[in-house]
């Protein structure tokens, strides 16, 4: 009988050897939390297909923005949702708009400690809910709505947002945002561009977090989950357009393309652990199903060993609790 020469379990003996070995971390400077922040409402609301997260009075998105700057992340995203909705999605742009509110009332609260981050879109503003303006045919006008995501861009600008991510992936709206910024004297905003966004079930938490009324279908801007290549023509066209980060969303299905986007550009790689992901996760930890604390952290070291220098997670501020008590 011949003993094995090579033995990699020598490396994984004790917790200070796997530690030290460890080809990649979490660590809070690199995840950024969503947040919700509802207008008109008194109490912050739980969002039931979301346990855990809540929509937010303006009042409590400030200390929840405060605890996660404590924490030591490093981003924050913000989600407005409006008391009124309309066709052509106008809360949006409006400066006194719940996402503008939201956004100046965080910067107030946590200055440049945390990177704000506004989500250029119209779908939590349009009563059809769809990501932008509606042409004859029922379907998205793609350059109707990139004129709005200009308008969006340059209000959340001016509530003094640090960072603003396009997500309605409509062709040509890095460009479009982009030269609307720098026209508005914002040179220095940076873009985040949703640029590998695909049609996913896995959004179905968020859009009853956003009292959406979608019914429809995103399947003519957003992309096939069949497809890897052209998720990388999307990233090389943003890029091209002027996007400073590229995001791939959802992130967990998706980790093929999170590497393979990895290993083609130089700008840095943002994934979306999105609310689907979250909620079954939960749902699974609250039936016992699941460790829920080593699933949330699995799922999240996996993205970054994917090659995700950013995580977007519903969980930042609570792994960021737990990694650096
Ligand atoms: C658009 C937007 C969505 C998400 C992030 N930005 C909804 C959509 O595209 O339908 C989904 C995020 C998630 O599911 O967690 N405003």
């Amino acid at each position: 009988m011949s003993f094995p020469a090579d033995r990699p379990r020598r490396l994984r003996r004790t917790a200070a050897l796997r530690a030290l070995v460890a080809e990649n971390r979490l660590h809070p400077s690199d995840l950024v939390q969503p947040l919700f922040v509802r207008e008109g409402i008194e109490e912050p609301r739980p969002i039931p297909a979301m346990p855990g997260q809540v929509q937010h009075t303006r009042e409590s998105l400030r200390k929840a923005a405060a605890a996660a700057a404590q924490a030591g992340v490093r981003g924050i995203m913000i989600f407005g949702i409006p008391e009124t909705k309309h066709a052509d999605g106008r809360g949006a742009w409006d400066e006194h708009g719940i996402a503008q509110l939201a956004i100046a009332d965080v910067v107030a609260e946590v200055g440049d400690a945390v990177v704000v981050i506004g989500d250029i879109n119209l779908d939590e503003y349009t009563d059809h809910g769809h990501v932008g303006i509606l042409g004859g045919d029922g379907d998205v006008d793609n350059d109707a709505s990139l004129l709005a995501y200009t308008r969006v861009a340059v209000a959340q600008a001016e509530a003094g947002a640090h960072m603003v991510a396009p997500s309605g992936m409509m062709d040509g709206q890095v460009a479009a945002i982009r030269a609307g910024l720098d026209a508005a004297g914002h040179e220095r905003l940076p873009i985040l561009a949703y640029a590998a966004k695909y049609d996913s079930a896995f959004y179905g938490p968020f859009r009853t977090a956003v009292e959406s009324s979608f019914a429809g279908a995103r399947s003519t801007h957003q992309q096939d989950p069949a497809n890897l290549r052209e998720a990388l023509r999307e990233v090389r066209l943003d890029i091209e357009e002027g996007a400073d980060l590229v995001m791939i969303k959802p992130a967990g299905l998706y980790l093929d393309v999170v590497r393979k986007v990895a290993d083609t550009v130089d700008v840095p790689v943002v994934a979306y652990q999105v609310s689907g992901e979250y909620a079954a996760i939960e749902a699974a930890a609250l039936h016992g199903m699941i460790h829920r604390e080593r699933a949330i952290e699995e799922s999240l070291i996996a993205i970054r060993r994917a090659g995700a220098r950013i995580v977007i997670t519903y969980w930042a501020t609570e792994v960021s609790q737990r990694l650096c008590p």
